[in-house]
This record gives C-alpha cells, structure tokens and sequence, in this order.
C-alpha cells in the first residue's frame, strides 16, 4: 500500500515510530516549505534562458543565441515564442468542466464539494508573453493521439494531472477502464473511438523504493530508495507507449535511507548513528538520472519523454504542520514572485538531468522534451485545495493542502502546455514525414 505522505491519516500518524523519524518528517517538510514563502523580487528570468535550446517550447523555429556573460539571454524573434513564460489572463469563460460533469476528480482535489467559497481561481488562463496558448481542445487531443498511448508516471500530484486530462477530454467522450490490476496507483484508460490509452504508474520516487521496515508499523515515513536501480513497476511497462511524462517532487523531503550497488550509501534525515548525512538533492539528483537511464536503455521504446517539471507549494504565515495556508485568491504577477531555495535548486537539478538524459537519449534517437510547467505554477497560489479538501471535521494529516490543485484549478493549464508541445511534434515531423515519402 502506498500513501503520498500528506494523504496519511492522523490515526496512521499516530503509529509512527516514537522519536526519531516522525520529527524529521515534520522538520524536512517544514524546511522545505519554509523556503517558499513568496519575496518579492523581480523573476531572474531563469526560466527562459536556461538550456533554451532543449527547455523552450518553440511555436515556430528558434533562432536564438546567448551571451556569453554568464547572464545569457534569449534572442527573440517575434517568429518564435516561450510558451512558459507569461502571466494568468482572466478568462471569464473557464471552467470547461465542473464536479458535476467529470467523475475523475479525486476527492480531496473536488474544492467545490467541500464548500470552496471563492470559485473565482478557476476563472484564469496563461497567456505567453510573446504568443496565445489556446485552451484545451479535447477533440483536437484527441485526434492527434489517435491510435497513440501516453502514460503518466509520478506521485499524486501526476495523477492530478491525469485526472485534470480526463475531465478535460470528457466533453467529447469518457474513457473505460482497462487496468490490468486492482491497484488504483497503476490505471489504465482507453478512449475506444480514438483507440486512445491513457495510463498512470505510481513511483513518487522514480526508482526502486521500499518500506524501510516492512514488518514494522505501516508507514512510518522511512523509505529504503535504490537510487542506481531502475523500478520494474513502470520501467518495463512504458516501453509500449508513445509519450511518456515522469514527474517527482515532496517524497523527496521525507526521511530517507539511500542505497547505491546495493549497500547502504547513507541517508536524508533519518537520525541513525552512523549513517552518512545526504541531502535530498542528492537522492532527486539520482533518481532522475536512473529513471532517464531506464528510459534510454529500453530496446523496444520509441516514446517521446516529458519531464514535467517541480510543482511549487505555496504555504503561507506558518509552516504545514503550524497552522501555514494558502489563502489567496488571486494568482501572482511575474513580478511579485520567484522561484528560490529549495524548489529552485530541485528545478536546476531537473535541468541538469534533464540536459544529460536528452543528450544521452539522441544517441539512439530518442527525444526528451521539457514540460515546463514550474513558473507558470509558481503563479498560482490560490489553485490549492487549502481547507477544501476534505470535510471540516475531518481529521487529516495535512489539514490545509498547499501541495496538490483543485480541479478544475491552475493545472488543467498544464494540459494546455501539453496538446500545444504535442502540435509543436506535428510541425516538427511534417518535413521528416515529407522527406521520407520522397524517398520511398
Ligand atoms: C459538486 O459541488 C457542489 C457544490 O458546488 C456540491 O454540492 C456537490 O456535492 C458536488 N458534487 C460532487 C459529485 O462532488
Ligand atoms: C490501437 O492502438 C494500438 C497502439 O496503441 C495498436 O497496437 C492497435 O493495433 C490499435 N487498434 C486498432 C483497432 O486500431
Ligand atoms: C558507530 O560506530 C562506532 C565506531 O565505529 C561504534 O563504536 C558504534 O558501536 C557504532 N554504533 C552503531 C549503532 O552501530
Ligand atoms: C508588477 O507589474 C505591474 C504592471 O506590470 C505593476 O502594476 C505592479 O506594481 C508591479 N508589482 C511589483 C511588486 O513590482
């Protein structure tokens, strides 16, 4: 069984192991999201110079170049667009669905059936500052993966990103379930009169992981992460797919042990005596570079991989366990925020991973594309489920969620970056397609 970490119950909590583990738990999780409290200061503009070439979804082609001050700026052409750079628009059209017209939304992400006064955070579009990002269209999704399979493979907040596609998609038709288990963490979806499959594997920390103490109360928050071993439950199962989006993000701030070669490499936070003190950077910086390995090293895989990258959380006056919240309403300017600490240094990892994978993966013609998603994000303090994920009553773990979104919420956005990158591959490929029937 497992949990994501704030889907824990305060009675699961309660079985936690007395000292050691537990504070760690909360004290990683507060660090972490200590860091995030918003400052305003102008946005570096990170985003959009870094590894451009690779990064930056280009609407049309990219004639860039950068200095080489070491503050490297992308030339713009006004032919060419960032698609991840930009402001929340109003959109007095959203939402394009609702809780009473899409069964897919998990319940603590279904803001509006808990009582979520304020709908007004539905109400919002990303427009790039030098293009439109069209909005979702389901049946034009629909009919460029035809015949075509995507898996999502992460954590919860993946999930929430499939479920934000189905109900997306759910304006033209709904999917049937096709799993080949009952484990609710590997789903699978098929869109019949597109021959569409949609699938989600569940691995927050991308490789092999386990429970450190199987035998122990459940879920006392230790893991035992393989950082150099790929996870069977996903890595062999993707080779059939087309399109391919991993994510990783909060386990990582949990207590971990790492193992490399099979033998205890040290640990994050585990407050064991002689055990060598690693950073979660370290242990995300491996997983990721094992996880693109998998990915590389399939012989069959022929999928386009997405890395969608860190999803920011946006507590506020406090930290999770004390009383911190997103109370907002509003998203932010681009100006009022920016990504630092520790959701930065977790984003730069991903790029340098990312960098390498991609490197890596043209070798034997693979491609990798960046799902950019962090600043976009970033904006949106007030998409989080906050109190209005469960009843008020209700006694979980994580009482006020600034972690995941609501739906419908910020992320349907990310599925907007998406079909717009899926069309960029239909722009990309015409010529390819058109030399290779020339020559047959
Ligand atoms: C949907 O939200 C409304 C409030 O807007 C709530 O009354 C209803 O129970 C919710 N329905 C479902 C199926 O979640
Ligand atoms: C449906 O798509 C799969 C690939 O995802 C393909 O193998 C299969 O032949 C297709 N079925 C039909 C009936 O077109
Ligand atoms: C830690 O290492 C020291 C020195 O090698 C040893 O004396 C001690 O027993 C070790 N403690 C544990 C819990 O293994
Ligand atoms: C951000 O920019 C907007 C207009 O572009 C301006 O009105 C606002 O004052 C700026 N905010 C900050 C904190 O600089």
């Amino acid at each position: 069984m497992k949990l994501h970490p704030i889907e824990l119950s305060s009675e699961k909590k309660a079985q936690c192991l007395a000292n050691g583990p537990k504070i760690a738990f909360l004290v990683t999780i507060a660090l972490l999201f200590l860091t995030l409290i918003p400052l305003y200061y102008p946005l570096p503009g990170y985003a959009s110079f870094q590894f451009s070439s690779s990064s930056s979804q280009k609407v049309s082609s990219p004639t860039h170049s950068s200095t080489d001050d070491g503050d490297s700026k992308v030339v713009t052409s006004d032919r060419e667009c960032d698609i991840f750079t930009g402001e929340w628009v109003p959109n007095p059209k959203a939402p394009y669905y609702t809780n009473a017209t899409c069964w897919a939304i998990h319940d603590h992400q279904n803001c509006m059936k808990y009582g979520r006064p304020d709908l007004g955070f539905m109400k919002w579009r990303w427009k790039p500052k030098a293009c439109e990002l069209p909005i979702f269209n389901p049946f034009q999704f629909l009919e460029i993966l035809r015949g075509k399979s995507l898996a999502f493979v992460g954590d919860s907040i993946s999930r929430n990103q499939m479920q934000s596609l189905i109900c997306l998609l759910s304006r033209v038709m709904y999917p049937v379930d096709v799993s080949y288990t009952q484990d609710e963490y590997f789903k699978r979806w098929h869109y019949p009169t597109y021959n569409f499959t949609l699938a989600t594997f569940w691995t927050p920390y991308l490789v092999k992981a386990k429970e450190a103490d199987p035998n122990g109360p459940p879920r006392t928050g230790l893991f035992n992460v393989y950082l150099d071993e790929f996870n069977e439950e996903w890595t062999p199962q993707i080779e059939q797919f087309d399109y391919v989006i991993i994510s990783a993000g909060i386990w990582f701030s949990r207590p971990t042990m790492y193992y490399e070669k099979g033998q205890l490499k040290g640990c994050y936070y585990c407050f064991k005596e002689n055990v060598t003190d690693l950073s979660m950077y370290y242990g995300y910086r491996r997983a990721f570079r094992t996880a693109f390995k998998a990915i590389n090293s399939l012989p069959n895989y022929k999928g386009l991989t997405f890395l969608r990258t860190f999803s920011p959380e946006h507590f506020e006056n406090g930290l999770w366990n004390q009383g911190g919240n997103c109370l907002r309403t509003k998203p932010f300017m681009s100006n009022e925020t920016q990504l630092e600490g520790r959701g930065l240094e977790l984003y730069m990892i991903q790029m340098e991973e990312f960098n390498i994978a991609e490197r890596e993966g043209r070798k034997r013609g693979l491609h990798h594309r960046l799902l950019d998603t962090t600043q976009a994000t970033l904006l949106r303090p007030d998409g989080h489920p906050s109190s209005y994920g469960h009843w008020p009553n209700e006694k979980v773990t994580l009482y006020n969620d600034c972690v995941h979104w609501c739906l419908p919420g910020p992320i349907d956005g990310w599925n907007d970056f998406l079909l717009e990158m899926l069309k960029g591959e239909g722009r990309k490929s015409f010529p390819a397609r058109l030399h290779t029937s020339n020559r047959s």
